[in-house]
């Protein structure tokens, strides 16, 4: 049994409006929406639990209703941190868990709603033979280290070689017993702090092996302002069946032309 957990518990601080970016319309959907939507769609996946930022559960559940989206189980807070978030997610799932019973449970962020079915069913499929499985694709930047030096600011320490470097997307999936038993560990340390969860096994959990699948370049995280615009046009390309189909003059409006991006109601 494979279970879609959609992390929604942030308030969108970086793109800064007074909704969740979660709640955000992008081509015509809420953000979140769309997310659910590709894991309604996959087969691979049997039922989907959403955390949420506080407050607004109830406009998720009206999302749900109103799309009628048979997978979503249970809607329920997130924590203060995206890990607290987790955390909330793995105790919800072992509640309805039998005895000895394990699971896969992929986490994703809501607000990378571009998600392919063919990044899901390959998650699923490494979990077959992996406990841990991230999704990266490789880096186009050159990625820096560096220290800061008081007043003088930021110096380079190290440059890695980008032919090693990814950067890492979602979902992150799991079986479940592997993933609570590295926050258990977690637990433990009162230095704990990460920002995803294969970090979380990697550091609790060394001997356990995270399989890395390819990920997406339309697979981004709506972060900052500038991505709701480049979200809207990625839709657009998406929905024309593939880049190749479109008209050369079509591709090029697309490119060069305004995009409508609808907020709100
Ligand atoms: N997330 C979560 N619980 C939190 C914080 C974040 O479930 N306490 C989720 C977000 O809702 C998002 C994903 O983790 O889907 C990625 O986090 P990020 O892009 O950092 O989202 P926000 O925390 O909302 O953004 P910001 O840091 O700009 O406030």
């Amino acid at each position: 049994r494979t279970t879609a957990v959609v992390l929604a518990g942030g308030t969108g601080q970086r793109v800064g409006l007074s909704i969740p970016k979660q709640l955000l319309k992008i081509a015509g959907k809420a953000v979140i929406e769309h997310t659910l939507s590709t894991f309604e769609q996959a087969d691979s996946i049997d039922d989907v639990i959403v955390l949420m930022a506080p407050g607004y559960v109830p406009d998720v559940e009206k999302i749900v209703a109103k799309a009628g989206f048979k997978k979503v189980t249970r809607i329920i807070e997130g924590g203060a941190t995206r890990n607290d978030t987790t955390e909330r997610a793995i105790e919800a799932l072992e509640e309805g868990l039998a005895e000895g019973e394990d699971r896969n449970v992929l986490f994703h962020d809501a607000v990378r709603p571009l998600l392919s079915q063919r990044v899901i069913d390959d998650c699923v499929i490494a979990l077959e033979r992996y406990q841990a499985v991230d999704v990266a694709i490789p880096s186009a930047d050159t990625i820096i280290v560096t220290r800061t030096h008081g007043e003088d600011g930021e110096f380079i320490t190290e440059i890695p070689d980008r032919s090693r470097l990814r950067r890492g997307q979602t979902p992150q999936a799991f079986k479940l017993s592997t993933i609570r038993r590295a926050y258990e560990v977690a637990a433990g340390d009162p230095n704990f702090q990460a920002t995803d969860d294969c970090s979380v096994v990697l550091r609790y959990l060394p001997d356990v092996p995270i399989h890395v699948v390819a990920g997406d370049e339309y697979n981004m995280k709506v972060t900052q302002p500038v991505d709701v615009f480049i979200a809207d046009k990625l839709f657009q390309l998406a929905s024309a069946a593939t880049p190749e189909q479109m008209s050369e003059e079509a591709y090029r409006e697309l490119l060069t032309g305004r995009t409508l991006v609808v907020f709100g109601g």
